[in-house]
């Protein structure tokens, strides 16, 4: 038996960092998927084959008795393996796999890591015909991110579950905004350093000035709570004016780079309602908010500003099964 799944990437609308210190943020699920194909074998061994290892003509693979053994995960498979680790541990499962992922070899810092684990582990659950609800597929996916890279809100996690667009709070019930459509333009900056460095600078920023970055974090909950009620009466305008707030607490973090401010300010000068980085910041995207009317001109000023402006639909479903052999 085969089953093939995939999972959309995200872009973090509102929000970045302070959803860290369990303050809300908006994420949309964006065009980007990831799918993974999963089958068993009787052989007791796991071979795992992704784009970028077959790039380098190599393939991994590891004995199922070594599958707890292995501290240092490899690092083109350690999401897939410790999504396995989960799933094999909870459900005392112990079988040979086969798996292959597909996707763009340039995610563009839109959530692979994610996508891909969410995808694996729906992929896992179906191949052993497991129930599941999504709150317990979110704890099982977000257990395994928190294996790899011991931080995150796990909002990412949601938005490849739930997909469309999220307004989400650690620890509390994921919201699925109604929204018909999302007006924005989103491009890539270039690549950046890693998030768990920029999530530590900003952490290390904190403990120096508690009684300052703890009202900027508030202060961030409280643009995405506002732009929650924006976008759900599509006031794109009021929107537009939080992002251009949210992205002066981001630059106040520290986050904010040459690179995302030239498109920024690109977007904001040729007509959008407001522009913002996305994510952990230090590189990777930028989106505007915009009309119709304007997306064209914002479109072109972000490009002539150095950045790739990126046509991926927003608000996209979430983990969806692709097909099933038997
Ligand atoms: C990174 O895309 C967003 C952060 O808030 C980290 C996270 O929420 O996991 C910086």
């Amino acid at each position: 038996m085969k089953i093939k799944t995939s999972a959309p990437g995200k872009l973090m609308l509102f929000g970045e960092h302070a959803v860290i210190h369990q303050h809300p943020c908006l994420v949309t699920a964006v065009d980007l998927r990831i799918q993974v194909s999963i089958e068993k074998i009787e052989t007791p061994m796991i071979f795992i084959e992704t784009p970028r290892l077959h790039e380098r003509g190599q393939d991994y693979s590891l004995s199922i008795n070594d599958l707890f053994n292995d501290q240092q995960l490899h690092p083109q498979t350690k999401f897939i393996v410790a999504s396995i680790r989960k799933v094999f541990s909870k459900y005392n499962l112990h079988h040979g796999l086969r798996i292959q992922t597909s996707g763009p070899l340039n995610s563009y810092g839109l959530g692979s890591s994610s996508a891909v684990t969410v995808a694996t582990i729906y992929a896992l659950i179906n191949l052993f015909e497991i129930v599941l609800n999504k709150q317990r597929l979110f704890d099982l996916a977000y257990s395994a991110v928190l294996e790899v890279q011991h931080l995150g809100s796990g909002f990412d996690v949601a938005s490849a579950i739930y997909g469309e667009t999220l307004f989400y709070t650690p620890g509390q019930e994921v919201e699925i905004l109604p929204l018909e459509q999302l007006p924005i333009v989103m491009a890539y900056s270039g690549a950046k350093v890693s998030t768990t460095r920029l999530v530590e600078e900003v952490e290390q920023l904190r403990s120096q000035f508690p009684e300052i970055i703890d009202p900027v974090f508030k202060s961030i909950g409280n643009i995405a709570t506002s732009a929650r009620y924006a976008i759900l009466q599509n006031n794109w305008s009021t929107a537009g004016k939080l992002a251009n707030i949210n992205q002066g607490l981001l630059e106040s973090l520290g986050v904010s780079t040459p690179s995302l401010q030239k498109p920024i300010m690109a977007a904001r000068k040729s007509g959008s309602f407001g522009a913002k980085l996305s994510g952990a910041g230090g590189g990777d995207c930028m989106f505007a908010i915009i009309s119709q009317e304007t997306r064209s001109k914002v479109e072109a000023a972000i490009e002539n500003s150095g950045a790739q402006v990126l046509h991926f639909a927003a608000n996209v479903e979430g983990v969806r099964l692709e097909i099933e052999h038997l």
